[in-house]
């Protein structure tokens, strides 16, 4: 099958335009796709064009929804050395995890706010592509032994390099853990105050009409092309307010010309002082 013109059909008849994710990977999925429904290709086109349940668990087939609780542990009392003091005297700060998959980065961040004392003042976003992650980040609901590594990993990081001073973290006030049925179920006052909605960043409408003070965007963009790079950090440099950081990544960085518009803080790119000239 011609992969790309496949992609021109889905971008026509759908509202997802792949066009300009790194090929390889997509590449892949897609095949795979194909494969586990046992479609041919005249098949695969039809179920693209007319049946709108099948395109929605494509569009989670082909992106790439891996995620962890404290994904990465050490690099969040790098994140919160930065943060904390940016953050602390704020009334109110507005954080936006964009491409949130099932919400663990979401939850992990509003937990630490809390021990902080920083989650009142917070106010959460959350987006994501895929309905079946903007549904599994509402439901809070992960498997237990599968994800409890996680919590031990980010126990032992925090114990060698606190965060703020905190140093051990009672899991038990964030999840209720049902071991019986290997889950562990985050509480409700954590769900309640995440606004979670579905938002494709390929499109130029912005989801929020609110500026943020920090925009977490980890291992979405590594799957974009550079020129699509550029666009969205054009739009996370526009929807920042001044000195507001984004995040990105452990193997993401900027590059080229966005370098001039953040600074590099730590883990965090700062957006740059913008300065506006008159034209006399
Ligand atoms: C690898 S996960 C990263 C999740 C989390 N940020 C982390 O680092 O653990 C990438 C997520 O980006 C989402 N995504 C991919 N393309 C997107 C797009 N165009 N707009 C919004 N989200 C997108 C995927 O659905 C997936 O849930």
């Amino acid at each position: 099958m011609d992969f790309k013109h496949y992609l021109q059909v889905l971008k026509d008849n759908t509202p997802y335009d792949f066009s300009n994710y790194s090929d390889n990977s997509i590449k892949r999925r897609l095949q795979k796709v194909i494969l586990d429904n046992g479609l041919t290709i005249d098949e695969l086109l039809d179920k693209t064009q007319t049946d709108k349940g099948f395109v929605e668990r494509l569009v989670e087939d082909i992106t790439v929804n891996t995620t962890e609780l404290f994904r990465d542990p050490e690099i969040w009392p790098q994140f919160y050395e930065k943060l904390y003091p940016a953050l602390k005297g704020k009334k109110t700060f507005n954080i936006w995890h964009a491409g949130c998959s099932s919400g663990m980065e979401v939850y992990s961040n509003m937990i630490i706010l809390n021990e902080l004392g920083l989650l009142e003042q917070a106010r959460i976003f959350a987006t994501d592509i895929s309905l079946g992650m903007v549904r599994q980040c509402t439901n809070g609901s992960y498997r237990y032994e599968f994800n409890k590594k996680q919590l031990s990993d980010f126990e032992d990081i925090i114990k060698k390099s606190p965060i703020q001073g905190i140093s051990k973290i009672d899991f038990n006030k964030y999840f209720d853990f049902d071991l019986e049925n290997d889950r562990i179920n985050i509480k409700d006052f954590l769900k309640k105050k995440v606004e979670i909605r579905q938002h494709d960043l390929v499109q130029e409408k912005v989801p929020f009409y609110n500026k943020f003070d920090v925009i977490f965007c980890r291992n979405v963009l590594i799957y974009f092309n550079a020129n699509l790079q550029s666009k969205i950090y054009q739009m996370f440099h526009n929807q920042l307010y001044p000195k507001g950081s984004m995040i990105l990544g452990n193997h993401e960085s900027l590059t080229g010309f966005y370098k001039t518009k953040f600074s590099k803080n730590g883990p965090l790119y700062t957006k740059t002082n913008v300065f506006h000239f008159k034209y006399q």
